[in-house]
């Protein structure tokens, strides 16, 4: 049975997921109104893995006989200065949810949470590879510059990605 704090706090990042799901989704609904198809293809995936994560966090509530509760989602900005200023954002958003799984796993260890802090450590290894994705797109952009053919490339480039499986 899971308790009551680590509960709330697991609830409280499923929310954290899907607003991330919805920060990106934003970002490729901008995208792809720009005319910028690989880089909306880009953060779809992204906003699909994210609806993912919170389906972990979910499904580990349940199955510990805890109950999950939905909280509201903030509206997501709609427009980004460029698609530097997008990915520079998508970066500083992983940075801040690295923090909140850092802190739930402080919040395991401290309620003696074993089987949270197991399935944490899974979203500790994801976040290395969040960050490093969008600091790599930051990258590119910053090596392609901020218009004419080298956009057209990056874009290109971003929208070869995938889903990928766990
Ligand atoms: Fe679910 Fe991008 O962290």
């Amino acid at each position: 049975m899971i308790g009551k704090k680590m509960e709330a706090a697991l609830n409280e990042q499923i929310k954290e997921e899907l607003a991330s799901a919805y920060l990106y989704l934003s970002m490729s609904a901008h995208f792809a109104a720009e005319g910028w198809d690989g880089m909306a293809g880009w953060m779809r995936v992204q906003a699909q893995e994210e609806q993912e994560h919170a389906m972990r966090l979910f499904d580990h509530i349940v199955e510990r006989g805890g109950k999950v509760k939905l909280h509201a989602l903030p509206a997501p900005e709609a427009k980004w200065a460029s698609p530097l200023a997008a990915f520079q954002a998508a970066h500083k958003h992983e940075q801040h949810i690295t923090a909140c799984i850092h802190s739930l796993v402080d919040l395991a260890v401290k309620e003696k949470d074993h089987a949270a802090g197991a399935m944490l450590q899974w979203f500790v290894t994801e976040q290395v590879e969040e960050e490093d994705h969008a600091s790599k797109a930051v990258q590119l952009l910053k090596l392609m510059g901020s218009e004419g053919r080298g956009l057209v490339i990056a874009d290109h480039e971003l929208g070869r990605r995938v889903a990928e499986k766990d």
